[in-house]
């Protein structure tokens, strides 16, 4: 047998061994010493007790020991691929971004696609908004969109964040649900948060069960502007649109998916990239100015609300192929950081107070969940231009940053990094006055027209998927007032749809719309009325 197979030998007793030979390297420890015994840790004599004097034995245990990092915080279960980004219709005049300008260039990127409540072990087809992150690694530094497949977000204001997730994560006392939103937690919170209306339609429709990552759509979700060579700003919508259509499952069919194969999502893009099917998406935009937003009776910068394609459709101007797998889950899916203010020259934020607190956050928490301030190095993160700065040191630095000088002005070097005003980011020069409030302004207060818009909007037996959505998810809910109170909310959009679940849920007698305004919430103690008036 050891003839045939010339990379094994005998051990004692008999045994076969596999050792290193013909295309197969040696083994070494992580510090490049070439281990000669992998089965058998050192002992006192053959009996005897295992001598701490074993490095080999140390080192590989502790590497193991600490294998695991923190799950995100959100969107933890993910799965990536790489591709590129094309641009087939500039948008000279109106961008200065390279990324939008040139056309025809391959440009090269990582996207991850998410379930946002559940654990990273949790099912694919949970009922759930999927993320939809995007990181081209452009000429200019890395431009993500940081989207979902859902065009409108559950709050307007980004110091609800921690509530709502908070609320739809698993419940702290008892560590459960873990990926779905039948509970209540959930739908309590929902329940006292109109503004969340809009979005609990799309997330009890067939978006939130997607057919496969290949079929669903991508939305940056907020109000962005675009920024010319002049400084001028146009407002812009981005939208990711798949070649082959939207596809969803059907309510049951998830059900029996999440346990025959809760990887079912990661299979189906995995087996589609290795097969050679690359999937594809369109990248559409919405392009505006201050004008035509102000024609709106809501308000742009509110992300519960979208903008109908009706009245402004998309102009397609390139397209996102995904050809390559990962070659390491965890080296590049896990370890990717994605963030909304990744932004290249030509692209800028806009006022949404959603996005403005979405700023803040994920550079933060992957300081903590990537293990320190350069997890930009890694290089699923690292920028394919050149990056030089005067930031130095710190946990895991990969890049040296050469020279004497880490500080800026300086004199001692010639070749120091240096500010570029003519070319560099800057941001959008808004005339902003005014008092410092914490308030919500009038134009972000009608909660409910786009839901029943959205509904509308869908096929007869959509509209019946919606409402037995609604039926199953509140049916779980044990607390009988979170149950009324979301009908009632629901009554605020269409006492049909209300009427609807209330006889699905057995619910009996009149409904009353849930109270969304401070004189009609007369009927609450003075604490809550004051938080309200407060807004
Ligand atoms: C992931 C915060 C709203 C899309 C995350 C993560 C945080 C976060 C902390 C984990 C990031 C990581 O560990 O790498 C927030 C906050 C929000 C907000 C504070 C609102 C105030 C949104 C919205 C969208 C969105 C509105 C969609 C437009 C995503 C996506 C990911 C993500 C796609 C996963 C990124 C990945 O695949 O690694 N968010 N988020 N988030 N968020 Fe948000």
């Amino acid at each position: 047998a050891s003839a045939a197979v010339p990379d094994q030998q005998v051990g004692v007793g008999g045994e076969l061994h596999q050792v290193s030979g013909g295309a197969h390297p040696q083994m070494t420890n992580q510090r490049g010493l070439v281990v000669g015994d992998d089965e058998n840790s050192l002992k006192a004599n053959p009996r005897g007790p295992v001598l701490i004097e074993d490095h080999f034995l140390v080192e590989k245990t502790q590497h193991f020991d600490h294998e695991r990092i923190p799950e995100r915080v959100v969107h933890a279960r993910g799965f990536g691929a790489k591709g590129y980004f094309q641009l087939t219709d500039s948008l000279k005049g109106i961008t200065k971004a390279r990324v939008l300008t040139q056309l025809g260039v391959k440009i090269p990127l990582f996207t991850r696609f998410s379930t946002v409540a559940g654990n990273m072990g949790s099912a694919d087809t949970a009922r759930d908004v999927r993320g939809f992150a995007v990181k081209m690694y452009t000429d200019e530094g890395n431009w993500d969109i940081v989207g979902n497949n859902i065009p409108v977000f559950f709050i307007q204001d980004a110091i609800k964040f921690t509530d709502l997730i908070h609320a739809a994560k698993q419940e702290p006392d008892r560590g459960f649900p873990q990926a779905q939103t039948a509970h209540d937690t959930f739908w309590d919170f929902v329940s006292l948060v109109p503004e969340s209306t809009h979005m609990l339609m799309w997330i009890m429709s067939d978006r939130a069960i997607p057919r496969s990552f290949r079929m669903m759509e991508g939305f940056g979700v907020h109000t962005f502007r675009l920024i010319n060579e002049a400084g001028d700003s146009t407002y812009v919508k981005f939208h990711w649109r798949p070649k082959l259509g939207m596809a969803s499952v059907i309510w049951d069919e998830a059900l029996k998916i999440s346990g025959a194969d809760p990887d079912f999502h990661r299979r189906d893009l995995w087996n589609a990239i290795a097969e050679g099917n690359f999937p594809e998406w369109e990248l559409g935009v919405q392009l505006f100015d201050e004008d035509f937003a102000n024609k709106f009776e809501f308000d742009v910068l509110d992300a519960t609300k979208l903008i109908p394609e009706e009245t402004l459709p998309l102009r397609i101007i390139g397209k996102m192929v995904l050809d390559q797998n990962v070659d390491n889950y965890f080296a590049e899916t896990e370890q990717v950081a994605f963030a909304t203010t990744d932004v290249v020259p030509g692209i800028d934020f806009s006022n949404d107070p959603l996005l403005q607190g979405r700023n803040l956050s994920y550079i933060d928490t992957q300081l903590s969940r990537l293990g320190g301030p350069n997890y930009e190095q890694i290089p699923v993160n690292a920028p394919r231009c050149p990056m030089r700065n005067m930031q130095r040191d710190g946990h895991m630095t990969m890049i040296p940053q050469l020279g004497r000088v880490s500080y800026s002005p300086s004199s001692l070097e010639s070749d120091t990094p240096r500010q570029d005003p003519a070319n560099g980011f800057s941001s959008f020069h808004a005339a902003e006055q005014g008092d410092k409030l914490r308030i919500r302004p009038e134009s972000f207060a009608d909660h409910f027209s786009q839901a029943l818009m959205f509904f509308n909007s869908q096929t007869e037996t959509e509209q019946n998927h919606i409402v037995s959505a609604f039926i199953f998810e509140l049916s779980k809910v044990d607390t009988k007032a979170i149950r009324e109170r979301m009908v009632g909310q629901l009554a605020n959009v269409s006492s049909t749809i209300a009427q609807r679940v209330a006889e699905g849920l057995g619910m009996l007698g009149p409904i009353k719309p849930t109270a969304t305004t401070v004189a009609a919430r007369t009927d609450l103690p003075p604490s809550d009325a004051l938080s309200i008036a407060k807004k």
